[in-house]
């Protein structure tokens, strides 16, 4: 029988990954995907942990679908409602005693049995909520039922969890332990998923770089995986986040270098430029080890553009540290960054501190610093203007005609594309840019 999803997905790029593949699993059952929440058979909502007020968030977002519930029970419709992800898998049972009306609540690493959950829903009549880890079972479950691979791009999870245990995330606590699939699956995966036409893959983990997956022979890491990837017939590109700065290995430093199908771009969060935050966060790595970090990269490869994340007004945090990050910022020169005033997270040990940043203060230099990332990012994408790069064709535009690909430094390029089809990789040399997106001209290879 014919049904219906919803999912709605917030987050992270991993949860975009579990998004799809909770799509795969259902699909089997006769679920076909639908945009309107209003009139789904179930709605799924795959949420995110990270900062403040998710789960209030959350909580709200229910209210509405309950009332939507509602008023579809007195047509006599039925609709399942679950709580996936991060949120679902801190709050547990929580969710299903403050809101009735939830079905299913379920973590990042039991999706897999979603089948067998709705199927428990329906015998027993009884709300199931299941939160137990076993990111093995999971990834070896989904190993059966291959991505539907809906565009040219595709992400890929090879490696979940964190043991890294910065004091302000609750990663650790909702993502679990660090575990890396192994090498045949991934391999595995990545094959059918460029049978189906998938050009371009992005490796996924909490902690990409600390990808440990066992291999033919013993233990591999990320560039090795990399390098296998980079021979399966139909790839032709490959980018990998996020990563952490303690595991930045030299060998990955040495592949973006030698093999050019990993795209010169990496997302390296650095949180603050002081390293009297730093160690309270406990990231493991001073300011300077970082920049180092960066100057290697570009001395592999020239044309690096480089991205990352800040955390402004963490506990204790000072006038002269928020400086240093401000220096970092300039030393570095990035073409992107998010950047996220401090939250406490309940359960973390920087939650728990007395020095907690005022509020005002917070905003005030979240403003400064965003300034400050958005001049370098209009700085990089003017940079870009009369280039010619290859640009991958991902998706048709608002006006007819037009293409929208992505550059190698994951910019946003639009095309005006006569003849040009969805899949090529072509030359385009940028013209202008625009907010949001450059704009580009195919250039044919002389
Ligand atoms: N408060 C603010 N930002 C946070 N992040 C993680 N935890 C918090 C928090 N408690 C940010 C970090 C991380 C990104 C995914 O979210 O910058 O790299
Ligand atoms: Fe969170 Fe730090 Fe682990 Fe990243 S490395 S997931 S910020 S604890």
């Amino acid at each position: 029988m014919s049904k219906t999803v919803h999912i709605k997905t917030y987050g992270c790029q991993m949860n975009v990954y579990d998004s799809t593949r909770m799509r795969d699993v259902l699909a089997p059952l006769g679920y076909s995907e639908t945009d309107d929440a209003e009139t789904a058979d179930l709605v799924i909502l795959n949420t995110c942990h990270i900062r403040e007020k998710a789960a209030e968030k959350v909580y709200s977002e229910l209210g509405r679908l309950r009332d939507v519930k509602s008023a579809r029970a007195l047509n006599g419709k039925d609709m399942m409602i679950a709580v996936a992800g991060c949120v679902g898998q801190a709050e547990g049972t929580e969710i299903t005693r403050r809101m009735k009306s939830v079905d299913l609540v379920f973590g990042p690493q039991t999706y897999h049995r979603l089948p067998e959950l709705l199927k428990l829903r329906q015998e027993t009549g009884q709300s199931v909520v299941e939160t137990e880890f076993s990111v093995e079972r999971k990834f070896d479950d989904l190993q059966s039922t291959p991505q539907a691979a809906t565009s040219v791009a595709a992400f890929l999870t090879i490696q979940e969890g964190c043991d890294k245990f910065c004091t302000f995330c609750v990663v650790p606590y909702t993502r679990g332990a660090e575990f890396s699939r192994p090498v045949v699956q991934i391999l595995g995966e990545a094959e059918k998923l460029a049978l189906k036409g998938v050009r371009e893959i992005t490796l996924l983990g909490q902690n990409v770089n600390a990808y440990r997956g066992a291999g033919d022979d013993g233990q591999s890491n990320l560039a090795r995986l990399v390098n296998q990837l980079s021979h399966i017939k139909g790839i032709e590109r490959i980018r990998y986040m996020t990563s952490h700065p303690r595991d930045m290995s030299d060998d990955l430093i040495a592949a973006h270098a030698a093999n050019k199908k990993l795209m010169p771009f990496l997302h390296l969060p650095v949180q603050s430029g002081s390293d009297r935050i730093l160690k309270a966060m406990n990231r493991g790595h001073t300011a300077t080890h970082y920049l180092k970090i960066i100057e290697r990269m570009r001395n592999a490869r020239s044309d690096m553009a480089i991205s990352g994340d800040f955390i402004v007004g963490f506990p204790g945090e000072t006038d002269e540290d928020f400086e240093a990050t401000l220096d970092l910022v300039r030393e570095v020169q990035y073409a992107s960054a998010y950047s996220f005033k401090y939250s406490t997270r309940p359960g973390t040990p920087a939650a728990e501190r007395q020095d907690q940043v005022d509020e005002v203060v917070k905003s005030e230099r979240l403003v400064r610093l965003q300034k400050l990332i958005a001049e370098q990012t209009a700085r990089f994408n003017v940079s870009c203007v009369g280039k010619t790069f290859a640009v991958l064709l991902e998706k048709p535009g608002r006006q007819t005609g037009q293409l929208i690909g992505r550059s190698p430094y994951l910019q946003s390029i639009h095309i005006e594309g006569e003849n040009l089809k969805i899949g090529q990789l072509v030359n385009i040399t940028i013209k202008s840019v625009g907010p949001n997106s450059l704009s580009g001209q195919y250039t044919p290879n002389q």
